[in-house]
């Protein structure tokens, strides 16, 4: 925590005007059959950055933004996001999951981007104002949460390449079932690239999203369903799988991609799942992970399981990783790792088991 949650409470109410809806929608959703990202809460929270200040700071019912077709964000692209869960405890409170990580890596994003730092009362302020307003959008269903999407646009109206001098946040709020419903299918890339040292690899940009649409159209061509990524140079080195951070459990040591590299993102689930795995006393490695080293192991019979982590997708368990001639087919319903660090995270996240690590907070007080 930055500030004290009461002190940037009180901003936040102070700059934050409130106009809530007339006509919620709530009860046009079926909670028991929710996909991933398809409906949006009853409210949104925007604010502006003239240059100099955040200002026009407010929630309101949500609805589309207008937005100049020479927008700077649509034509080069500065534009980054996050994503972030939230969740009830058994009473029934709101609480969010680790915002302040979410919140610091925005603003090393929005740094990279050439894009203003967004302060506390309005990221971590706003979404508690806005959670509690929308808080009976919190799905309790197996899998399900509410998934927040902060996210910063260019706003300036030019067709010149500079950074814009006027930003646009906002953040938005889809109740969500599950990312992926069934083990996942990954091929390795070895002729795109997702990010080299230097660039915007470690930043949630957009960009990073839309210059992996083709390649990921092209294994999904093929029957996957994600790319894992590998480094630029040698080709060998893992990074991301698609939208996710990837970990191997081998014997008893669970690997992971390091992040000195600056090429993947910094993941939160990421860290969470490292330190749930430490709980549950496996040896925990964040260092240069190879395919080659994932391949002998597999051939060997010490590859137990792979898995990918992201805030969307939780914890998703791979069934299949291809690389050149050597095709790895992993039995997902042995996976007894991965079960147990989505039972304790679940646990943790849902306020039935000890947050020691302080990592849920608690909206509306
Ligand atoms: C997330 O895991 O929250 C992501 O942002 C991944 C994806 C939905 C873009």
């Amino acid at each position: 925590m930055m500030v004290a949650k009461s002190t940037v409470k009180e901003e936040a109410l102070q700059k934050i005007k409130v106009t809530k809806t007339t006509a919620s929608r709530l009860s046009e959703v079926d909670f028991d059959n929710l996909v991933f990202g398809k409906k949006y809460a009853d409210h949104m929270l925007v604010a502006d950055f003239d240059g100099k200040e955040w200002k026009n700071a407010q929630i309101l019912p949500f609805q589309n933004l207008s937005v100049s077709p020479s927008n700077a964000a649509w034509h080069y692209g500065q534009a980054i996001f996050e994503g972030i869960k939230a969740y009830k405890d058994p009473q029934g409170n709101p609480m969010i999951f680790r915002p302040y990580d979410n919140y610091k890596r925005f603003n090393i994003s929005a740094e990279r981007m050439g894009m203003p730092e967004v302060p506390e009362w309005l990221f971590i302020g706003g979404l508690d104002l806005l959670i509690d307003l929308d808080r009976n959008w919190i799905p309790t269903g197996d899998g399900c949460s509410l998934y927040l999407r902060p996210f910063m646009i260019a706003a300036d109206e030019f067709i010149g390449v500079r950074p814009s001098d006027t930003y646009k946040f906002a953040i938005i709020n889809s109740p969500s079932g599950p990312y992926f419903n069934k083990p996942i299918k990954l091929l390795v890339q070895d002729k795109y690239v997702r990010a080299f040292p230097g660039g915007v690899g470690y930043a949630k940009a957009a960009g990073n999203y839309g210059g992996a649409m083709y390649p990921t159209m092209q294994a999904r061509k093929q029957g996957y369903d994600q790319i894992l990524w590998v480094d630029g140079y040698e080709h060998k080195y893992l990074q991301e799988c698609g939208t996710m951070n990837v970990f191997a459990i081998i014997g008893n040591t669970a690997v992971t991609p390091d992040l000195t590299q600056g090429t993947i993102l910094e993941g939160v689930t990421r860290a969470s799942v490292m330190d749930v795995l430490s709980d549950m006393g496996l040896t925990v490695e964040e260092r240069p992970v190879s395919i080659d080293e994932i391949v002998t192991a597999y051939k060997k019979g010490s590859l137990r399981e792979v898995f990918g982590t992201g805030t969307a997708a939780s914890v998703a368990y791979v069934e299949q990783l291809d690389y050149k001639d050597e095709h790895l087919r992993l039995d997902t319903a042995k996976y007894e790792v991965g079960a147990e660090v989505i039972r304790r995270l679940d646990a943790i996240r849902t306020g039935r088991a000890a947050d020691t690590r302080h990592w849920n907070y608690r909206v509306g007080e």
